[in-house]
């Protein structure tokens, strides 16, 4: 029977956007597009004649590259600015960024920001697809949906995500992953399990989510654990004792993660600070999910384009 779900032509800004079957099209769509980047040769005609730009106002490796490739892989035409080697160094507006690129005749943008707002700005001030690839704190959601991806892919499928205990560690204040990864996780009904130092909780949290003040106690029996960034950049002084503390407190070892269940896995939205969130052994152990996040994000964001832009599910 055919689904009459569809995101065409939607913005994608943040998860609260869509519903749970919205979502289990984005990701049953990306685990067919996962089999064609199998093959030899992964380009697909999906996306031709489509023009896509990548505006990036802040640094990326994963969002930004996975996108790039996303859209080239489905055939279509993808550029990427930085803004720092951008006309926004010549004092350029973002209204005025925005504005200059749509009149290019592009059908969707990606864009990150330091800023909270400034995709949702976009997609109220220009007509082509707008994808959200991180507004400062605020939301990140290909992240969140390449992480649902990689717990269903690992530890169960989305009807059997509810009640897994999933601990999201670390600097919950500034991160985007954390806020747009309980809104999904949430949705699926998973146990979410908080840890973080009093300093980088926000005020205001999920009241079905548990607030724990040590590491030890969050991961107790967890199927999977997330390690968030410490978002030095985005700090001011004084949230932290220091990053030694941070790491013998609240940082992912081997002896905490024994207290999680033996098959528990690890994941974290990247970039590592390894030794200081994560010690290495953990990064690199058979429980690390971590390079098959960045996997999963590509075929999310093929996904993501695939289906916002030319509304087609069938890609083989
Ligand atoms: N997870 C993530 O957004 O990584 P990048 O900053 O490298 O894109």
């Amino acid at each position: 029977m055919q689904s009459n779900v569809s995101i065409a032509g939607r913005d994608v800004i943040q998860i609260a956007d869509f519903d749970a079957e919205q979502i289990r099209l984005i990701l049953n769509t990306a685990v067919e597009l996962k089999s064609v980047l199998k093959r030899s040769i992964k380009k697909l005609p999906s996306l031709r004649g489509k023009a896509i730009v990548n505006l990036f106002f802040e640094p990326s490796t994963r969002t930004r590259s996975s996108f790039e490739l996303a859209g080239k892989y489905l055939g279509a035409d993808v550029i990427s600015i930085n803004a720092a080697t951008s006309s926004v160094v010549k004092g350029e507006s973002v209204r005025d960024t925005l504005l200059t690129i749509e009149s290019m005749a592009v059908d969707a943008m990606i864009i990150r920001h330091k800023s909270e707002g400034v995709p949702q700005f976009a997609a109220n001030t220009v007509k082509p697809i707008v994808i959200n690839a991180g507004d400062g704190c605020h939301a990140h959601p290909s992240q969140a949906l390449l992480d649902l991806l990689t717990i269903s892919q690992f530890k169960a499928p989305l009807d059997d995500i509810k009640g897994l205990k999933v601990v999201i560690l670390g600097d919950i204040l500034h991160s985007r992953v954390a806020r747009s990864d309980i809104t999904i996780l949430k949705m699926f009904g998973a146990d979410i399990h908080l840890a973080a130092p009093p300093t980088l909780l926000p005020r205001f949290v999920d009241p079905s989510v548990t607030i724990h003040a040590t590491v030890e106690d969050a991961v107790k029996d967890a199927d999977v654990v997330i390690v968030l960034r410490l978002q030095l950049e985005r700090m001011q002084a004084g949230l932290i004792p220091s990053e030694d503390e941070y790491s013998r407190y609240f940082g992912l070892d081997a002896r905490k993660l024994k207290l999680a269940k033996p098959d528990a896995l690890v994941m974290h939205p990247g970039p590592q600070n390894n030794g200081l969130e994560i010690a290495f052994d953990v990064n690199y152990s058979e429980q690390s999910a971590i390079r098959a996040q960045v996997n999963n994000g590509l075929a999310v964001r093929m996904a993501l384009l695939l289906l916002t832009l030319s509304g087609e599910r069938e890609v083989l």
